[in-house]
């Protein structure tokens, strides 16, 4: 017997992406709309909180109407809706918020709040429809660094996280100081492809094996070490190589990353490696991982970019998952800007 499917209308806008998308089932997409303020930002070199709450204002609506109709739904055809509440920019999450709490009270459906976090997690689902818990995965963002096992669908458990940067966070720096702009992460990947990585030796913070807190990351001391070497360069009359900066500054973020990854692998016997996350759509990063993961015959799943950046479908995706399991938000549901994983 062929029981109904199951569809969520998801609405994410924790940061700089106002998107919209309808979720079948979990795993199937059928509309993810995502519209970037990428080129506003821009001009001021980094998201403005002010000014990603107003747009989202603006597109919200149309937005949300888009991924309706490309997945050929009414409200009618609506289960439940879900919606990021934290962590993010406090207005930013405020817009998605409201109006997701009014489209469910004024359609009389369900809501479910989702953590981005655990959405960024859950966007391996979408494509890998044979992945089920239990994995470990690296969920690195513009405001995150975790490695987490994920142990079922409900839980998981943070093995290490950065104390200070995120890896995001140091790629939009970095690329700040160089002259690449913002968004940083993109650009510094491209430029690495022309540059060499080991032109600049940049130092690589990594903690003892047996301490507490082994697998945690740090990258202000790499983020200060490439300022202290532009500084060095201009004052000697040196010419800077933008690209073999980046490549070098990619190097040893990529190089941390994937050593805590696979330390925590071995020790833990983990048998699925999963990548999630804006960073996660680094090329250095995914085959640095990709190759790691297979010398220990380790499964690997990474989202495609689009998946891996900002985007509604995994909130749908994320949203399914708490929903079947009962999770309902009443009209309290308030941004948390600090929610924790
Ligand atoms: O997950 P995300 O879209 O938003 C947050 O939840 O933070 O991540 C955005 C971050 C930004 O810091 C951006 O520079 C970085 O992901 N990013 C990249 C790449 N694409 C996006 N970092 C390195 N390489 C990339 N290709
Ligand atoms: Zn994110």
């Amino acid at each position: 017997m062929n029981s109904k499917p199951v569809r969520i209308l998801a609405i994410e806008s924790s940061c700089d992406e106002t998107a919209a998308a309808v979720v079948e089932d979990g795993r199937t997409i059928l509309s993810n709309i995502i519209s970037s303020q990428i080129d506003l930002h821009t001009l001021y070199g980094g998201v403005v909180p002010e000014i990603a709450s107003r747009k989202h204002i603006e597109k919200i609506v149309p937005v949300t109407q888009q991924a309706l109709d490309e997945a050929g739904c009414t409200l009618k055809d609506i289960d439940a809706v879900a919606v990021t509440y934290g962590p993010g920019l406090v207005g930013a999450l405020l817009v998605g918020v409201s109006y997701a709490k009014a489209l469910a009270y004024g359609a009389r459906l369900p809501l479910v709040g989702v953590n981005h976090i655990r959405g960024h997690i859950a966007a391996n689902y979408i494509e890998a429809k044979e992945l089920e818990p239990p994995f470990m995965c690296l969920v690195v963002s513009g405001g995150h660094t975790h490695l987490v096992n994920v142990t079922d669908y409900e839980h998981c458990r943070i093995l290490g996280l950065t104390r200070d940067d995120a890896a995001g966070e140091a790629f939009d720096k970095v690329a700040r100081a160089i002259g690449l702009g913002y968004p940083g992460g993109p650009k510094i990947d491209k430029v690495s492809k022309e540059g060499n990585p080991e032109a600049v030796i940049f130092p690589r913070a990594k903690f003892k094996g047996g301490e507490e807190n082994e697998y945690d990351f740090s990258f202000s001391g790499l983020k200060s070490a490439v300022l202290n070497h532009l500084n060095s360069c201009s004052m000697k009359g040196e010419e800077i190589v933008q690209a073999d900066i980046a490549a070098s500054f990619q190097a040893a973020v990529v190089d941390v990353l994937c050593h805590n990854s696979m330390e925590a692998v071995e020790k833990n016997g983990v048998k699925k490696f999963a990548l999630a996350g804006g960073v996660a759509s680094n090329s250095a990063l995914r085959s640095a991982i990709r190759a790691e993961c297979e010398k220990r015959g380790v499964q690997f799943y990474c989202p495609s970019p689009v998946l891996c950046t900002d985007n509604a479908a995994m909130i749908g995706c994320e949203g399914y998952y708490a929903f079947m399991r009962g999770v309902r938000s009443d009209l309290s549901l308030n941004a948390c800007p600090d929610l924790e994983l």
